[in-house]
This record gives structure tokens, C-alpha cells and sequence, in this order.
């Protein structure tokens, strides 16, 4: 199960000092604007990936008057995760007693998907984002995919730099070309099976969450470089152009999903509550694949539902993802305006933030 059962907020932007008996179905948080509802969800993303959705600053996040903020959990599947955050000196990650080099085991016992005001982004966006969004599952599912793509990496950053240099050593630069050759076939056929995976649960998801209010959809996934031809054929063919722009112009770092209503992208089209809707439902297919694929439930971070959604799709949405049986974080500012609909009555902990301090 990932269930997070306990969770202490030490420090944490408004929040000194918290500690949350949490509920394994719905956690209620509502309160007044910057009363820190959305710190709450933070501190668990930042706990799971390292990250925040709200800022890439993450010293940001540690309390103005202290110096070190503590994010510590206890998961239902008996593990103890612990992450202190310094300013200047970085983090330090816990998982049970040990210390973590990277997120890959952490990440690995809390899968957790955000829904927030700016997931928009993720069809507004540039390929990065919905390349993070598709990666997200595929780490989760295929499990020598991280290695690959961190190989990858490494492999085109040395490339970049022999681009960047006055005269390009070809002996090197063909070294670098088949190593990422080699990786890069490994991560697009990773990818490739994942999206293959994922695309009917969408299409099963999209059809009772958002097709009457989007329209019809499709689902490319394109994999960053010509579908017709050999990377390696690729890389020559556009050497040129790579040294010119000294960095590497196709591969699998430039994957992309696309999004189409119709025959235009999703994005020059869909309002931005049918963008909701969307995402939404991008996103719960991801936990409904999760759970067939290692039968394990994502962990939810709703932050502000109600924003941009009227009332029936936020309904539609809410059963949705309570449907999933995961454990599930929803704010609001107004109790009242998050109604858990009565078909379905799962836990729920309902938590009353104000000015930092938070009471069940
Ligand atoms: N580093 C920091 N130190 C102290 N306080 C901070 C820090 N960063 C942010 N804050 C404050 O902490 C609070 C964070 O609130 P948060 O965004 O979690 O509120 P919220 O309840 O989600 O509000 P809203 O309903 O407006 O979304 C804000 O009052 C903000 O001013
Ligand atoms: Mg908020």
C-alpha cells in the first residue's frame, strides 16, 4: 500500500510545527487563503520526488525564521521516510534509518500525482512537461528504465560538450553516438510500451470524465527523433546542424505526447476548465494503470479543485479519483465547497488550517 499514515511538518513555509494522523481515503484541508493548505500537499511532493509544484527554489519553502525545514512520514507499508532540507547545504533523505543517494526507493513507495491550478501546463506547456508526465509512469512500471535515461543523459552531455568545442573530435563524438544509440533505444522502447498501455485506460477514463465536455482526442507519442529511421542514421545525417547549435537537435530528450482535440492541439483550443478535465483525466488513468501494473495506489495532491471547474465537473472529477481507492489530499477555502458525493463514502480526515497551525 502506499498510504501515507503519519506526517510531521517541521519549519515548512508558515508551518512550524505539524503532526497528521492521516486518513487512507479522502484528507480534507481547508482554511482561510495563506493559511498553509497548499504547504501541507507541498510537503508531501517534496518528500516523494525531491520537488515542489509551486517553485524550482526550494530553500523557499524552509521558514523565514529557521534554518532547516523536516518533512517525515510513516507509510502504511511500514517504512519511515524522513527528509531535512538546510539552506545552502541542500537535503538529506531517509529511508528507514538509511540515507538515500537519489529519489529512485523513495519515489518508488510514495507514487504521487498532483493536480493543481497549473496543471494546465501540462498541455500549455513545452514537450518537457508531458515528457516528465510520461516518464513519471514509466518509471514506475518499468524498472530498467531510469538507468537507461540516466545513461542517456550522460551520453549527451558529453556529446554537447565535443559539440561545443572549436573542432569536433569525430573519433569521440561516434564513441558518444553509439553509446546514446544503444540507451536511447532501450528508454523509447520503455516509453513506447507504457504509452501503449496507457492509451486505452485513458481512452476508458476519457470517455466517462471528459468526453461530452472536450470532445473527440487523440494520444501521439512521438519518441524525439524520425519514426522512420535508425537514431544513428539520425545523428549523422544532422551532425551539421548539432555542431552548429552545439547540442544535440534529436533523441529521445526531445519525446513529446501530443495532444490533439481534433485536428488542432488540445492546448490552441480546450478552455482552460476543459484543460482541467483533461489533465485530470490524464492523470487518473496514470494511478489506474499503476494499480493494474503493481497493483499499488498513487497518492493524490488536489490543490484548489474548485478553481476553474463548476460544480458538476468537479463532482464528476472528485468521484473519479475516489473511485481509485487511493488516499487522496484535497484542499479548499470553504469546507462546503468540496461535496464528497454520496454514492461513495470512503475514510476521510477532515483538517482545519489557520495561520500555519493545523487541527483535526
Ligand atoms: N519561507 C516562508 N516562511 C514563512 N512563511 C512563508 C514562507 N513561504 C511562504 N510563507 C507563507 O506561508 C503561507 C503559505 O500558505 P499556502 O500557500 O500553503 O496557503 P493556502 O492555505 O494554500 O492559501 P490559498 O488558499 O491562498 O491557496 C502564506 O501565508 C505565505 O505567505
Ligand atoms: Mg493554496
Amino acid at each position: 500500500m502506499s498510504t501515507i499514515s503519519k506526517l510531521n511538518i517541521d519549519s515548512l513555509r508558515n508551518i512550524l510545527q505539524a503532526s497528521l494522523q492521516l486518513s487512507p481515503g479522502i484528507n480534507l484541508l481547508h482554511g482561510e487563503n495563506g493559511s498553509g493548505k497548499t504547504t501541507v500537499l507541498e510537503s508531501i511532493q517534496l518528500l516523494a520526488s525531491g520537488q515542489s509544484f509551486r517553485t524550482s527554489k526550494l530553500d523557499s519553502l524552509i521558514n523565514d525564521d529557521r534554518t532547516t525545514a523536516v518533512v517525515f512520514a510513516e507509510v502504511a507499508s511500514d517504512h519511515k521516510i524522513g527528509l531535512s532540507r538546510t539552506r545552502r547545504q541542500g537535503h538529506q533523505l531517509h529511508l528507514d534509518g538509511e540515507k538515500q543517494r537519489n529519489w529512485d526507493n523513495v519515489a518508488r513507495q510514495l507514487p504521487v500525482q498532483v493536480l493543481d491550478t497549473s496543471s494546465f501546463l501540462l498541455l500549455e506547456g513545452g514537450p518537457k512537461m508531458r515528457r516528465r508526465f510520461l516518464d513519471w509512469g514509466v518509471f514506475h512500471v518499468e524498472p530498467l528504465f531510469v538507468e537507461n535515461w540516466r545513461k542517456t543523459r550522460k551520453c549527451l552531455a558529453n556529446r554537447n560538450l565535443l559539440l561545443k568545442q572549436s573542432t569536433t573530435d569525430r573519433d569521440q563524438l561516434r564513441a558518444w553516438d553509439s553509446e546514446l544509440c544503444l540507451a536511447a533505444k532501450a528508454v523509447d522502447c520503455a516509453r513506447a510500451l507504457y504509452f501503449e498501455r496507457f492509451v486505452p485506460i485513458f481512452n476508458r477514463v476519457y470517455e466517462s470524465l471528459a468526453k461530452s465536455e472536450v470532445g473527440p482526442l487523440s494520444l501521439t507519442y512521438s519518441r524525439g527523433w524520425d519514426a522512420e529511421k535508425e537514431l544513428s542514421d539520425v545523428l549523422l545525417e544532422n551532425r551539421h546542424t548539432d555542431i552548429k547549435y552545439g547540442a544535440t537537435q534529436n533523441g529521445p530528450h526531445r519525446a513529446d505526447v501530443i495532444v490533439k482535440s481534433g485536428i488542432r492541439l488540445a492546448m490552441e483550443t480546450l478552455s482552460r476548465g476543459q484543460q482541467k478535465i483533461l489533465v485530470s483525466t490524464l492523470k487518473i488513468a496514470q494511478g489506474m494503470l499503476l494499480t493494474e501494473a503493481l497493483e499499488r495506489h498513487c497518492i493524490y495532491l488536489v490543490d484548489d479543485l474548485p478553481a476553474e471547474l463548476d460544480r458538476r465537473n468537479r463532482e464528476k472529477v472528485l468521484k473519479e479519483l475516489i473511485a481509485l481507492k487511493g488516499q487522496l489530499f484535497v484542499t479548499c477555502v470553504e469546507r462546503e465547497a468540496l461535496q464528497i458525493p454520496c454514492q461513495v463514502r470512503p475514510e476521510m480526515a477532515v483538517f482545519h488550517v489557520e495561520r500555519g497551525t493545523i487541527t483535526a
